[in-house]
């Protein structure tokens, strides 16, 4: 259900194109957890936050559906590249239809599997891709794990580049008195005063939606 604030927001934020609206649709048709696609507002500002820092590579943990891998995808630019990364192979279908409609297919690189132990591998040189270097990153996966995606992922961000991490305030758990001891709840935690104690970055926590931090490596 929709709260106020949330509609509020969403009527006086940029509408989303016809593309975007098809793969929330289908989202809230085809999955079981349609509240874990990002959504209008905060997919325009991840959309705004990959132009703004004129982005041109970019990495995502986490796809489901491929909305906000079509986001971050519409802000980059012609020659651009989104390396996605998502376990659940079932949604591939559906993933490649919307990227197909926003025109954006060309532009992302889809990753099926887990993404930690691919990005683990490729840090080894698997794949070659230990050379890879991001100006962008989107962590939106397995909250236990958000310390491990950080400490792979900011090795390959380059310097001032972006990393955004969604859902750092998990519904208020974080901060709740007594923080439950949940693990994703402590996986959270791990990861929300590591990043503030963390001299390699600087970072702001928004309270949009379920929390967005947006972390930019120095
Ligand atoms: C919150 S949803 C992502 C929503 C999407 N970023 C969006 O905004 O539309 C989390 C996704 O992470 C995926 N996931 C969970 N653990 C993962 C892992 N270890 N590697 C890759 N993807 C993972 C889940 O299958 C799920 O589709």
């Amino acid at each position: 259900m929709e709260s106020s604030l949330d509609r509020y927001l969403r009527e006086h934020s940029s509408r989303p194109c016809e593309a975007l609206s098809w793969i929330e649709k289908q989202t809230n048709i085809r999955t079981k957890y349609p509240q874990m696609l990002s959504g209008p507002v905060q997919g325009e500002l991840l959309k705004m936050l990959v132009q703004i820092s004129g982005a041109e590579t970019a990495l995502e943990i986490g796809s489901f559906t491929g909305y906000s891998s079509a986001c971050i995808a519409l802000g980059l630019p012609e020659g651009g590249r989104l390396d996605a990364y998502e376990i659940n192979d079932e949604l591939e279908d559906l993933m490649r239809e919307g990227w197909e409609r926003a025109g954006v297919s060309g532009k992302i690189r889809l990753h099926l599997g887990d993404a930690a132990e691919l990005l683990a591998a490729e840090a080894c040189g698997g794949s070659g891709s230990g050379t890879r270097r991001y100006d962008f990153a989107f962590i939106d996966a397995n909250k236990r794990e958000y310390l491990r995606y950080y400490e792979l992922v900011l090795p390959l961000l380059r310097p001032g580049g972006l990393l955004v991490a969604d859902d750092v305030l998990w519904d208020g758990k974080v901060y709740a008195d007594p923080v439950p001891h949940d693990a994703q709840t402590a996986g959270l935690v791990a990861f929300n005063d590591f990043v503030a104690a963390d001299p390699r970055v600087e970072a702001v926590v928004l309270p949009l939606r379920d929390g967005l931090s947006i972390i930019r490596k120095k």
